[in-house]
């Protein structure tokens, strides 16, 4: 995926922390009650570390991602974080957290042995009597095909629009795709096109509670006030 590697530098037009302040304060509440006095956070797939600006003064973080671009541009926005590369469905730190979040780098578990994978992750890392988020962008239920924009200019004169398009070629299997265009005006005012195109994880709200509950957790789902599932499973011993 162009938008972790090569394109990883214009995340910050595509997604600062700005766009993030009203999910990390619905987030936050939960994640101070989930457990007494939480202090430690794990994040699988932090990307830019967006998400992860605004929890950093709650919790000590430590900030994981497959793509070492993305890690790159979280380390500019969250320097006093630790940063680790590695894989969701693989990591294993030796550690455990009061919390693990995974947040939409989900998304791109698109079948149930990787789900199964980063849930058993999420739970090699949890310390017993901690707790688990996972958000989604969408389940099964919640799915709709649609296209959104936006974009952002930058202090140093560069400028990114988007139109992200999504679809579902097959409701029968456990994906759909994504599509991106990319409009990039570097500072100099030369503007090109990129695309790029993912293939993301789609699982019915059933499938998500047997896998936690298959991973060792009690999970609950909640809607949050954008219609989206939040998923919190407590690990218990
Ligand atoms: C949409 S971005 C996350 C943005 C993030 N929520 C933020 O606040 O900036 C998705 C991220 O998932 C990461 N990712 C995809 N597959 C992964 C995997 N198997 N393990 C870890 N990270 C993964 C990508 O590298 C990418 O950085």
């Amino acid at each position: 995926m162009k938008l972790y590697s090569a394109l990883a530098d214009w995340w910050p037009l595509l997604s600062p922390p700005s766009h993030y302040v009203g999910e990390a304060a619905d987030l936050l509440a939960d994640l101070c009650a989930a457990t007494d006095a939480p202090r430690t956070l794990l994040e699988l797939g932090c990307g830019g570390g967006s998400l992860a600006f605004h929890l950093k003064r709650h919790f000590a973080l430590t900030l994981t991602d497959i793509a070492e671009p993305m890690l790159s541009v979280s380390r500019a926005v969250n320097s006093e974080c630790e940063h680790v590369c590695g894989d969701m469905r693989t990591l294993a730190l030796g550690r455990r957290f009061d919390l693990v979040l995974i947040h939409d780098a989900i998304m791109y578990a698109t079948d149930e042995h990787a789900l199964r994978a980063t849930l058993a992750t999420a739970y090699r890392h949890c310390r017993p009597g901690g707790a688990v988020f996972v958000l989604p962008d969408c389940v099964r239920e919640t799915f709709a095909p649609g296209t959104s924009t936006g974009g952002e200019d930058g202090p140093d004169g560069r400028g990114l629009r988007y139109l992200e398009w999504s679809w579902d070629p097959d409701p029968n299997d456990d994906t759909f795709e994504v599509a991106y265009a990319l409009l990039l005006r570097e500072a100099d005012g030369a503007v090109r096109v990129e695309l790029d195109r993912h293939r993301c994880g789609l699982f019915a709200r059933a499938t998500w509670l047997r896998l936690f509950e298959h991973a060792g957790f009690a999970a609950s789902s909640r809607i949050d006030r954008w219609g989206r599932d939040v998923f919190v499973a407590k690990r218990f011993a």
